[in-house]
């Protein structure tokens, strides 16, 4: 019975996938469906709390302690078989990275080519900032690149580390803007690396180093003054892991400056061998703008 629910519920996800590929579905169902599955995730996971605040408290309980194994009965009641085995893997249990070939094949390998047709002039593939309401997407790259330069209190003749550096949209700016910066890019994709050694080579950029590499294995013995990430920790389970190691690329008065997506109550705080100086909020008709 459970895997005649399971091939029904799986074929489910499948038909409304290729729908949403097609673009058949309207938009109201489609984020009606998100905040269902959201929904559902978060209750199977956590339970809800009557308050925010409660719930924000299970969410940290949720990344930092192992959680006991949910009852056998209330597993067998859900459709979606992994959610037992969820339940016992606390973020902290977990690698600092998981699936990370899948992410690959879906986008970091796919032709540069396609990437030039959707995104802006800088291939930043990540959330840019719409200052005006009539800002070209260009604009919008450009205005965000400069807000990481200014929250990162970025100086020209600083080393830099972009961890999960794309297509090098922010490597390439700071390179270009900072003639003294030495900058190093880490990402886990060679068609990502031929094409900001390229950019470089155009640009005659000397001062930009990309690494491929996956951090959740990738050691080096280096030290940098700012280091930056920008969308690459939504790929991330195990934030403790990977903030001890990147604070061991930290001096004293090194600043680490991290953009992520999250939600706006439930964002997790990332005080793992470093320490929170400052955050900012953009809300998130920015990244329905961008894409
Ligand atoms: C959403 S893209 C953001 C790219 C870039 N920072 C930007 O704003 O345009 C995420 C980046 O993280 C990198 N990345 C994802 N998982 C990684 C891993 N396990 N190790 C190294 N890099 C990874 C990808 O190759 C990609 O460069």
């Amino acid at each position: 019975m459970e895997a005649i629910v399971r091939m029904l519920y799986e074929a489910a996800v499948r038909a409304a996938l290729v729908a949403l590929e097609r673009n058949l579905l309207p938009d109201a169902l489609v984020r009606r469906l998100t905040r269902l599955l959201l929904a559902r995730r978060l209750r199977l996971r956590l339970g809800y709390q009557p308050t925010a605040e409660l719930q924000l408290e299970e969410l940290v309980r949720f990344s930092r302690v192992r959680l006991k194994p949910m009852p056998a009965s209330r597993v067998k009641a859900q459709p979606m078989p992994a959610v037992g085995l969820i339940t016992s893997f606390p973020l902290e249990d977990m690698p600092i990275a998981v699936d990370t070939d899948k992410a690959k094949s879906q986008h970091y390998e796919l032709p540069t080519s396609f990437f030039k047709l959707v995104l802006g002039q800088n291939l930043k593939y990540s959330c840019c900032y719409f200052k005006e309401k009539t800002s070209r997407l260009e604009d919008a790259e450009n205005a965000m690149l400069e807000l990481y330069c200014e929250r990162a209190q970025l100086k020209d003749g600083q080393n830099v580390l972009d961890i999960g550096c794309g297509w090098g949209s922010f490597s390439i700016y700071v390179a270009k803007k900072y003639k003294n910066c030495e900058v190093t890019g880490i990402c886990n994709s060679s068609t990502q690396k031929a094409y900001i050694e390229e950019q470089c080579r155009h640009l005659e950029l000397p001062n930009v180093e990309i690494i491929v590499a996956n951090i959740s294995n990738f050691e080096m013995e280096a030290s940098f003054d700012r280091i930056v990430s920008i969308g690459m920790f939504e790929h991330m389970k195990n934030y403790k892991e990977l903030l001890k190691k990147i604070s061991l690329w930290m001096k004293e008065d090194s600043l680490f400056f991290i953009q992520h997506f999250c939600h706006k109550t439930f964002a997790y705080h990332f005080e793992d061998d470093v320490t929170v100086l400052n955050h900012w909020l953009l809300n998130g008709s920015h990244y329905a703008r961008t894409s």
